[in-house]
């Protein structure tokens, strides 16, 4: 709310009574499977917000092997160093280089500040392991998604089209890596609206997400 009472709306903005501000993030964080980038991709399309995959620019960094790749994304594709990449980061290999390259501290803080320049200007849906503790502490809504570990295996699974419980015993090993030096992957951040989507549609995910803006 501005000093003369007048009430500030924002396009896009669902609550409308609240002044927000210039600009707004959403920062969405959670566990591999718990269906973050479908969410937060929905979520930007239903707000007219941008969308920053932060583990699309870990897995272009690996695939390049160095940090210091430039990354940028056009209309959902991943360029890297000008190359389109959104397919060839998406292969076991590459999440396997990609989860070994975030558990390097020195490697993240270069990526981490790619990504706040990215978001430094605009609305934006922030995805990630990090999003509401080290991309945007200061975002204006925090969501943590969670769903039951069989849950997120059965949908990887579906999507990958391998035996949910092959699916399930390599995302405990994730997780177990992705927890590691400081990330809170399976806790969420102080002041993160937590949501648990087993059993949810997306659509009623999404209502909750941008419900939030
Ligand atoms: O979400 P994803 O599977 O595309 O992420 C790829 C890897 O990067 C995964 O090992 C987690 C890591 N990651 C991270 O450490 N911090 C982020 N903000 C996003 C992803």
């Amino acid at each position: 709310m501005v000093a003369n009472g007048w009430v500030a709306t924002r396009p896009g903005c669902r609550n409308r009574g609240v002044y927000r501000g210039n600009r707004m993030r959403i920062a969405i964080d959670g566990p591999a499977g718990a269906g973050k980038s479908t969410v937060a991709r929905a979520v930007a399309d239903a707000l007219g917000w941008e969308y920053l995959d932060s583990g699309a620019m870990y897995r272009a960094a690996a695939l390049n092997g160095s940090e210091h790749t430039d990354i940028r994304f056009d209309g959902g594709r991943v360029l890297a160093d000008g190359e389109d990449v959104t397919e060839a980061i998406r292969t076991p290999a590459v999440t396997a280089a990609a989860s070994q390259l975030a558990g390097d501290p020195e490697k993240r803080k270069v990526l981490i500040a790619a990504q706040r320049a990215l978001v430094s200007q605009g609305d934006w849906v922030i995805e990630g392991r990090d999003a509401a503790t080290g991309i945007a502490p200061d975002a204006e809504v925090k969501v943590f998604l969670t769903a039951s570990p069989q849950e997120r295996a059965r949908r990887r699974a579906a999507q990958e089209g391998r035996p949910v419980e092959e699916v399930q015993r390599e995302q405990a090993a994730r997780d177990a890596a992705d927890d590691t030096l400081g990330r809170s992957v399976l806790t969420p951040a102080p002041g993160a609206v937590e949501i648990d989507t087993t059993g949810l549609s997306l659509d009623e995910v999404v209502r909750r997400v941008a419900d939030l803006a």
